[in-house]
C-alpha cells in the first residue's frame, strides 16, 4: 500500500475518489460534503491531498483546504474505499496529512468537523480537542461547503454556531503531542456520550419547533 502526498500522477484516481465519496454519502444518508471531480483534481495538482492506493486500485484520500489567509487549515473529504476499511488505513492517511500540514503550513491551526466516531478517535489521538464552531474558521466559503450536507438546514437554523458535526481543533502553538496522548486516547465512552447528547438536544429542539414552541 502506498500513502503519499498527491501530485498530478494521481489524477487517474479522481473519478474513483468522487464516486467513493458519493456512494458513502448516499449510504450513510448524511454529509460528507460533495465535491466535483474538477475540485478533487485541483487538490491533487496542488499537492494539497494525500492519496492511498494499492497497485492501480484507489484505497483512500483526504485533502487540505486553507482558510483565513492561512490562519487555519482543514482536513476534509476523508474517505477509505470499502475494500480497505477497518485495517487502520484512515488512521495512516490522517497521520500523513497531519504531519504534512504541520510542515507545509507551520503556523496554521488544523481543524475538522465530523459526525463520525472513527474520525473523532483518530483526531483525538493526534491531539485535536473538541471545540465550538466559534473556534473554527469564520470564512463563509468553508461553511458554504456544508450546503451539500443533508444536515445543512440544522446549521442554518443554528446560525452556523452549531450542528450535528463536532468541531475539532489542533493548535500547534498550544499543543505538544506527547507519547502519553497516543498511549491514552480519548475515552470512547466519552465520545459516544457527547455525540448522543448532541443528537438528543437537536431532536428535542426539532420536536419543539414542530409543536410551534420556542
Ligand atoms: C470513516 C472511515 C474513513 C474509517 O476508515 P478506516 O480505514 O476503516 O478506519 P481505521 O481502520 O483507520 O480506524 C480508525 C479507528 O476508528 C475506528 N472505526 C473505524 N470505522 C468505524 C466506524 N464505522 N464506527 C466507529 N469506529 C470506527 C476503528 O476501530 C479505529 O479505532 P481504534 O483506534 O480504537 O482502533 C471509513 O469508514 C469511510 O471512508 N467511511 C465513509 C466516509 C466517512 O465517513 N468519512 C469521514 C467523514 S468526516
Amino acid at each position: 500500500m502506498k500513502i503519499v502526498v498527491a501530485d498530478i500522477s494521481h489524477i487517474r484516481f479522481a473519478k474513483d475518489i468522487c464516486e467513493t465519496i458519493e456512494a458513502s454519502a448516499t449510504q450513510r444518508g448524511t454529509g460528507i460534503a460533495r465535491r466535483t471531480e474538477e475540485y478533487i483534481i485541483t487538490k491533487l495538482e496542488n499537492n494539497n491531498a494525500v492519496v492511498a492506493f494499492k497497485g492501480e486500485k484507489f484505497a483512500g484520500f483526504c485533502y487540505i483546504e486553507r482558510w483565513d489567509h492561512g490562519k487555519h487549515v482543514a482536513h476534509s473529504g476523508l474517505i477509505v474505499h470499502p475494500d480497505f476499511r477497518n485495517q487502520g488505513l484512515a488512521k495512516k492517511i490522517k497521520k500523513k496529512i497531519f504531519d504534512y500540514s504541520l510542515e507545509k503550513f507551520p503556523d496554521a491551526k488544523i481543524f475538522g468537523i465530523t459526525t463520525g466516531l472513527a474520525v473523532m478517535k483518530i483526531n483525538s489521538d493526534l491531539g485535536y480537542k473538541p471545540v465550538p464552531f466559534s473556534e473554527l474558521t469564520d470564512d463563509a466559503n468553508f461553511w458554504a461547503g456544508c450546503e451539500t450536507c443533508t444536515n445543512y438546514e440544522i446549521l442554518k437554523l443554528k446560525e452556523h454556531k452549531m450542528c450535528l458535526c463536532t468541531g475539532m481543533l489542533h493548535d500547534p502553538k498550544k499543543e505538544i503531542i506527547t507519547e502519553e496522548v497516543h498511549e491514552h486516547p480519548f475515552n470512547k465512552k466519552v465520545w459516544t456520550r457527547l455525540k448522543n447528547i448532541k443528537q438528543a438536544l437537536f431532536l428535542k429542539k426539532s420536536l419543539k419547533q414542530k409543536k410551534g414552541e420556542k
